[in-house]
């Protein structure tokens, strides 16, 4: 399934399998992995085959339901065991995305909705609100790119950090939704993306996914944000999240927070791109959401290469907070929100 001009499917459902495109060895090469149990959608996760925010969700939406599909021909008993235990593995791959426990609890709720029928019943309920969960997020992230783009003004020079876009979703992206959106509005946009050290899924999948498109994108090392903002080269930061937490802080990407504080310096707006399924109310500010530590090696080097020296300790954060003071918007489905924070937040989401 090579990528067309300008529909990128990270994840597409063939009968009883998942295929999903690897990001692990984009662009160099396009590669599709595929799944047809929860172990296997659960390793996928872990090890960023699927990465971003929704994706993330939306795959472990199809983990349950492939489950449920290899188990429909057990006792109901054993049934009910195995997707349990598939639920358990799914949400330990990865912890810092709400998605993954959002798509998760919504998955359970179907399940226990339909819980007294057969296994082969509960299998197809399952399969096909997997399938809604997916179409949901593509036009989630085209009615949030919708909303957004109309905070970015013809000619705007929009830098981005990671990949918030069609790979890290269903479809369209978040932060990069907001920045299609604008361009088929007949915006002239110009993307300035963040390599994103270490993973670089800024300089791999940003890049190649506004390349595609032939939005025009230039690529940055992390370090040289600061510059291009002092030199007047940047107009507004668009970036994506992971959680927000009550109180309006986001929990982004490693480097969001640095990129926060410079725009916040320089007076550029700095939005960020989310849907409602990002934002957890029971979390009640960034100090509490769980930010993943990854391996040393992801760091020392890349893929075979190594350049850090033998023997040094390595910290690998792979997200960072970033307050709410330093958010100028949260843009969603339902709108954007402008300075959020909790009284904000509450009545925006009707709390
Ligand atoms: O470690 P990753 O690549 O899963 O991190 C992804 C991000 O931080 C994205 O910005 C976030 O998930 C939003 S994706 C629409």
């Amino acid at each position: 399934m090579p990528p067309s001009r300008s529909k990128i499917e990270t994840l597409r459902l063939h009968g009883h399998r998942l295929d999903m495109i690897d990001q692990r060895v984009l662009p160099a090469e396009f590669r599709v992995e595929s799944c047809t149990d929860a172990a296997q959608v659960a390793a996928a996760i872990r090890n960023m085959v699927v990465r971003g925010a929704p994706a993330i969700g939306v795959a472990a939406a199809y983990g349950v339901a492939l489950e449920a599909v290899r188990q429909q021909d057990q006792s109901p008993k054993e049934f009910k065991s195995a997707l349990e235990r598939a639920i358990a593995l799914l949400s330990a791959s990865r912890p810092t995305a709400v998605n993954l426990s959002w798509a998760l609890k919504k998955m359970s709720d179907k399940w226990h909705a339909v819980r007294h029928q057969s296994p082969s019943h509960i299998a197809q309920v399952l399969l096909d609100y997997a399938q809604t969960i997916h179409r949901d997020d593509i036009a989630i992230n085209q009615r949030l790119g919708s909303h957004g783009e109309k905070y970015l003004n013809d000619g705007a020079r929009v830098l981005t950090h990671c990949n918030a876009g069609a790979l890290a979703t269903a479809g369209h992206g978040t932060a990069l939704g907001v920045i299609r959106s604008a361009v088929q509005a007949g915006k002239r946009l110009s993307v300035i993306a963040d390599e994103t050290r270490p993973f670089l899924q800024g300089a791999r999948l940003t890049a190649w996914e506004m390349v595609q498109e032939g939005i025009p994108v230039t690529l940055i090392t992390d370090n040289m944000a600061g510059h291009l903002m002092a030199q007047g080269e940047i107009d507004a930061v668009i970036v994506g999240a992971d959680r927000v937490a009550a109180n309006g802080d986001v929990a982004n990407k490693i480097g969001t927070y640095m990129v926060a504080v410079l725009a916040h310096r320089h007076g550029i707006p700095f939005y960020v791109a989310c849907p409602l399924s990002t934002i957890d109310m029971s979390i009640a500010s960034g100090a509490d959401i769980p930010i993943e530590e990854r391996s040393a090696e992801e760091v020392t080097g890349f893929r075979d290469a190594r350049w850090a020296a033998q023997g040094v300790s390595v910290r690998h954060p792979a997200f960072d907070v970033t307050p709410a003071a330093l958010v100028s918007g949260l843009m969603t489905e339902k709108g954007v929100l402008l300075s959020p924070d909790h009284a904000r937040l509450a009545a925006f989401l009707g709390q």
